[in-house]
């Protein structure tokens, strides 16, 4: 006789979360004015496992066309990115800043960032002028904020962010993130720029 519990642990099927996961990332492309970016990503995502991170989305290329057109705005500065995803933001910030950092959450997205930010680094892209630094950081997450703030200690000029408030849970959490790396500067001395582009249905 086949008893209740035996019969439960035939039912679940163990998947390895892998088998869903594309990297068959693509090099693409980007030109923000006079700047041309070449980098690997994918054309859509999974958002099952907040897979959101691995396309460049239009929040990332409201945000990049903004700084291509206002690089004074980075010169000489420290930033911070929030949700970097592949890391377009920061490629293009890194030639007119003096440091960049990247951070995410999702460990296959910082899989991906860590290569573009390669790839920049490498002979044939090198015209960066600032290091590119990758973090991981959860928002909210004080162990992870204490320790880029171990590695930063005098803090960031700029927090940026694009496309990252697109899920309302999480908004509190990231708010609260953005008031910590703000409060390591005098006020006024670290600025916030989110950009965002609706698709909400009306
Ligand atoms: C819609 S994507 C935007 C990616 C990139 N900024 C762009 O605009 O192309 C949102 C990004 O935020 C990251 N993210 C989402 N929730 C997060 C959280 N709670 N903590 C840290 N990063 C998060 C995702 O992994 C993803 O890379």
């Amino acid at each position: 006789m086949e008893r209740k519990g035996e019969k439960e642990e035939e039912d679940i099927v163990c998947l390895d979360g892998s088998f869903f996961i594309n990297d068959n990332y693509q090099l693409a492309e980007f030109t923000f004015g006079s700047q041309v970016i070449k980098l690997l990503c994918l054309q859509s995502a999974s958002t099952d496992f907040d897979l959101t991170g691995q396309l460049v989305w239009p929040g990332a290329m409201l945000l990049n066309d903004y700084i291509a057109n206002n690089v004074k705005l980075l010169q000489g500065c420290s930033v911070i990115e929030l949700g970097s995803g592949v890391g377009i933001t920061g490629i293009l910030s890194s030639r007119f800043c003096h440091k960049f950092v990247l951070t995410d959450h999702n460990d296959e997205v910082i899989k991906i960032l860590k290569r573009n930010v390669e790839l920049h680094a490498s002979k044939e892209n090198h015209n960066s002028r600032a290091e590119l630094m990758v973090e991981k950081l959860e928002w909210g997450n004080s162990e992870q904020i204490c320790h880029i703030l171990e590695n930063h200690a005098s803090g960031f000029d700029l927090i940026l962010g694009a496309d990252i408030c697109f899920q309302q849970s999480s908004i509190p959490l990231l708010f609260r993130t953005v008031k910590k790396l703000l409060e390591v500067r005098g006020q006024g001395q670290c600025k916030f720029i989110l950009a965002y582009i609706s698709r909400a249905k009306c």
